[in-house]
């Protein structure tokens, strides 16, 4: 992502959350040297045959250290269930890789059964509750982690 996709990504993190992030949080985390934020994007082909492309999804991590930590991922409304996340997400577990990490980590509300399914499909594994971590609805996060192997 680049400041210039900005807008396209707020649509869709308005569209995904109840309690979405400012545009200024977003402008933060693309400062970050730690942070990346990866967009999926599908090509569009106009009438004049002229190319572009438009963002359908987004995904935000952390490295830091030997740790990834996942803090957003979504998806635009029309365009879920069709593999865009699990891209998002197997794009990351291979940067997690190749930067040598060793642990992926990422919270979880209790009810997003969409988010909890997609987690496990990537065998992350739940390994403890942040009581109360959502303070606006007072909901639990389920943290989950999936160690990452290395060959020696
Ligand atoms: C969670 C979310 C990112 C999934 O995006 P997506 O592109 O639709 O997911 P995919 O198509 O890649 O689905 C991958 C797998 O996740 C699971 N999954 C995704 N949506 C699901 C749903 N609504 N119900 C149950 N399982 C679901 C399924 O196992 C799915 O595999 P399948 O389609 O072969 O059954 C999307 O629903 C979203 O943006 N939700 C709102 C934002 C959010 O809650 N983000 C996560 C918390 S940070």
């Amino acid at each position: 992502m680049t400041g210039a996709d900005l807008d396209e990504v707020m649509v869709i993190e308005r569209a995904a959350f109840r309690h979405p992030w400012s545009p200024e949080l977003f402008r933060r985390e693309l400062e970050h040297d730690w942070s990346t934020i990866l967009v999926a994007v599908e090509p569009l082909t106009s009438a004049s045959g002229r190319g572009s492309e438009r963002i359908v999804g987004f995904l935000i991590y952390w490295l830091v250290h030997d740790e990834v930590h996942i803090l957003n991922v979504a998806v635009g409304p029309e365009h879920r269930r069709k593999g865009v996340a699990c891209t998002l997400m197997g794009e990351t577990e291979r940067r997690a890789h190749q930067a040598g990490a060793a642990l992926l980590t990422l919270e979880v509300r209790r009810s997003n059964q969409a988010a909890l399914e997609l987690y496990r499909d990537f065998d992350y594994r739940a390994v403890g509750v942040r009581p109360n971590y959502y303070v606006d609805e007072g909901e639990d996060a389920i943290v989950m982690v999936k160690e990452l192997k290395h060959p020696r």
